[in-house]
């Protein structure tokens, strides 16, 4: 077969076969097809679309490319979340451990920062001595004695995903339903999860912008998981303002701990406990324990410490703190009724919090604080953001993107926090 007849195809509308999209991926996958290529055949992808018969074979293709772990003999009942990307979005870390000390098991494979939105492993790896890579052996040693796993695809898993995941980080090609689904699909079902709850962000700071869109790759992806066995249900979740007040790696890890101390941002205890009690009743566990009772009895933040532990982190260890701080100030009083979440991501990404190229190292204490959100009252002269980076010259960039991502007193919409849910 040909890739540039594939390339050609794919950029004048053609569908794709079963036995090209079958060949691509599994080329790709061993490196013999460029990069170039494959970034030229994603972006026709992004302009074209994909068929659900495309779109479903493209996931297969990706799930094939490597193994599919089975923990069907566990003494607990596995389920899992996914998050299509958004800002300052770390629910999963509460989320995970919450879920564990309720009774289920979570096998969570997860990704890097991917454009202006964070990743859970990066926002992992700034707590010191933590791995995300395991073997599949390991995962499900740290899955069965912890009840919860958080960690990087292994190379044996969905390696097709991992190759183009990093490709269209840094092509332009990441805002695609197909991809999209494609890529989350592919990872949940070879990490073996029977049941899967997809949080589906909707807004600036999301990848899908509206609702429509966003209901559409729900539906793309609960068809793809209920298609594989997997039972799957997805919230429409917003992501028009950041998820809490801190946005960054390490930053985002202690936002975690303060949700999982029983405190922390409304918005993340209540995305969390509704989340998890959605993971728990698709895992058919309606006697679970209340994940909410888990966050404030303890248990979550027992099973969290336990998590970190076996991934070689020190849960006491202090967190990095980036080298230089600036505080950016409220230009006058009232309400602050917009905080736009793509802004902000931008923000904490020139910070240093994500990467400009695949191979770059994200900065573990780069970010912003945010000292309101939509609805509070500032007063002028307050701080609104303090940004942090290690690298002063990155603090004049973000502070221009972050010049008009607020209005004070204007009449700014909000999304609920949870849209609706597909099942
Ligand atoms: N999360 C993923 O795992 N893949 C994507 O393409 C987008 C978000």
């Amino acid at each position: 077969m040909d890739v540039i007849d594939i390339i050609v195809t794919k950029r004048d509308g053609g569908e794709l076969t079963p036995g090209q999209i079958d060949w691509v991926i599994d080329a790709y996958t061993h490196g013999a097809i460029a990069e170039e290529q494959m970034a030229a055949l994603n972006m026709a992808i992004v302009w074209r679309g994909m068929t659900r018969a495309e779109v479903s074979r493209w996931t297969e293709a990706m799930l094939c490319s490597g193994e599919r772990l089975d923990f069907t003999d566990l003494p607990r009942s596995t389920t899992d979340k996914h998050s299509t990307g958004g800002v300052g979005d770390k629910i999963t870390l509460p989320l995970t451990p919450t879920v564990a000390a309720c009774g289920a098991a979570v096998p969570q494979l997860s990704g890097r920062g991917l454009g202006h939105t964070g990743g859970t492993l990066d926002k992992l790896e700034s707590i010191p001595g933590w791995r995300a890579e395991l073997s599949p052996v390991e995962m499900r040693r740290t899955l069965t004695e912890v009840g919860g796993v958080i960690c990087a695809a292994g190379t044996g898993l969905a390696p097709a995903d991992r190759k183009l995941y990093a490709l269209r980080d840094v092509t332009g090609t990441v805002e695609s339903i197909p991809l999209i689904a494609s890529s989350i699909m592919s990872k949940k079902l070879a990490e073996g999860t029977g049941a899967l709850v997809l949080d589906v962000k909707v807004g600036s700071g999301a990848f899908m912008k509206d609702t429509a869109s966003a209901r559409e790759l729900a539906r793309t992806m609960v068809d793809i998981g209920t298609d594989n066995g997997v039972r799957t249900v997805a919230l429409l979740t917003a992501m028009d303002t950041p998820l809490g007040k801190q946005i960054g790696n390490a930053l985002e890890v202690a936002e975690a701990l303060e949700v999982l101390s029983g405190g922390g941002p409304e918005d993340i205890v209540e995305l969390t406990v509704r989340l998890a009690r959605e993971m728990l009743a698709a895992a058919d566990l309606p006697d679970a324990k209340d994940p909410g009772e888990a966050l404030r009895d303890g248990s979550a933040m027992d099973a969290w410490r336990r998590m970190v532990r076996a991934q070689g982190g020190d849960p006491d260890a202090p967190l990095p703190v980036a080298a230089e701080q600036r505080e950016i100030l409220a230009p006058t009083s009232g309400t602050l009724t917009r905080l736009d979440a793509y802004a902000v991501g931008m923000a904490a990404w020139r910070l240093g919090a994500g990467r400009a190229r695949k191979e770059d190292r994200v900065s573990a204490g780069a970010g912003v604080t945010l000292h309101a959100k939509p609805g509070e009252q500032v007063r002028v002269g307050q701080p609104l953001f303090t940004l942090h980076t290690d690298d002063p010259d990155r603090f004049e960039r973000a502070a221009e993107t972050l010049a008009d991502a607020f209005d004070i007193n204007g009449d700014g919409e909000r999304l609920p926090l949870v849209i609706d849910r597909i099942c």
